[in-house]
């Protein structure tokens, strides 16, 4: 067996409740196929503004840089949303760490269990079928570009930049995935009105000459919004930007029938990152009724990409296939013909994933 570090980052709201299942999945898996994983905690966003004043104290930086892998939850608090005057704010703390540890490729594979059909606004026959690896940059873009406002409250601004080196290494990280998939590559811009677009765009032409296996196409984003939901299947490998690809991507959730089904993995140059796409959820958090597959998903994902072991990422995977096909769901993804007793909570769903572990 291996022997791995890992750090749990539970942050805010429902990432509390959520990433004791991922770590359990984690834990699980180890003691089945004699691994060994160790586990240390740490704090970011909100609950590390109130215990030390910085959404992500230096501790946890340390901690991080010294582990294998990362599990991470959610992030963000209902106080901040609507007083835009908080300068310190929990989100940074996610935003810093991404740039800190070099996450520049952001994965959310849209995968759509069949058992979760019924559970999307979107008509069965449409989704059937689907299945797309987005690959959205994580470290640029104008998330991170100058950011300035006047004094008076009359104006701001924030930059969008790209470098051309930024687009090339995620452009070659999505390419490759492609290879290994169904051969198809889409880049998403803004070509037509934006210059960073037109560089994004250039970039992924040359890098698609390298790889003239792979079927390459660009559309702008807002065509790929509509497309998205007109025809999921026409997607395989989806590349775009920091703030295309977070738009993109929930509304991609709606394929998978739930935020609470999705799983991401942000890798770069270091430490891999592993957390659910869905956020803190104020409005649900502390319930005990968020639903735990995503961050079990993000543990499968960890298995896979930063452990290489690709059997106990699948044996996780089916443990949540299964789970679902037993007939239990969260309140996210229970249409109206579960029946009242399938309905299950955070820990007993997560129970119910670790018993088929084990
Ligand atoms: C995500 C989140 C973050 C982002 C926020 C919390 C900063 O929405 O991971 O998708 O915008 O990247
Ligand atoms: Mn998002």
């Amino acid at each position: 067996g291996i022997n791995k570090k890992i750090l749990v980052i539970p942050g805010d709201g429902i990432g509390q409740e959520v990433t004791e299942w991922g770590k359990q999945a984690l834990q699980a898996i180890a003691e089945k196929h004699g691994h060994t994983f160790s586990f240390d905690e740490a704090l970011m966003g909100h609950v590390a503004i109130e215990a030390t004043g910085d959404p992500l104290p230096q501790e946890t930086l340390d901690k991080a840089r010294a582990s294998d892998a990362i599990l991470f939850g959610a992030i963000g608090h209902a106080k901040y949303d609507n007083d835009p005057s908080l300068k310190v704010r929990p989100e940074q703390g996610l935003l810093k760490i991404r740039k800190e540890l070099g996450l520049y490729a952001n994965l959310r594979p849209i995968r759509l269990f069949d058992e979760l059909l019924g559970a999307s606004s979107i008509r069965p026959e449409i989704l059937s079928g689907a299945d797309i690896l987005f690959f959205r940059e994580l470290t640029g873009d104008v998330y991170f570009g100058e950011k300035k406002k006047a004094e008076d409250g009359s104006w701001a601004s924030d930059l969008m930049s790209y470098q051309r080196y930024e687009v090339e290494r995620i452009a070659r990280k999505a390419f490759e995935a492609a290879r290994a998939r169904r051969r198809k590559l889409c880049s998403v811009d803004k070509a037509n009105v934006l210059e960073t677009s037109r560089l994004w765009r250039a970039v992924v032409q040359q890098i698609a000459a390298e790889y003239p296996d792979v079927e390459t196409e660009h559309m702008f984003i807002d065509n790929a919004a509509m497309q998205l939901v007109k025809d999921p299947k026409r997607f395989d490998v989806v590349l775009t930007a920091n703030l295309f690809g977070d738009i993109l991507t929930d509304e991609a959730s709606q394929i998978a029938g739930s935020m609470g089904m999705l799983a991401s993995a942000s890798v770069g140059d270091t430490t891999g990152f592993y957390e659910p796409i869905h956020g803190s959820a104020h409005d649900i958090a502390g319930k005990g009724i968020a639903n735990p597959l995503a961050s079990i998903l993000s543990a499968a994902l960890m298995l896979e990409i930063s452990f290489g072991l690709k059997d106990e990422a699948e044996a996780l995977v089916k443990a949540v296939d299964h789970t679902l096909k037993q007939g239990y769901r969260t309140l996210d993804i229970a249409d109206k013909k579960i029946p009242n007793d399938f309905v299950l909570g955070t820990s007993a769903m997560g129970g119910k994933v670790i018993a088929l572990l084990q």
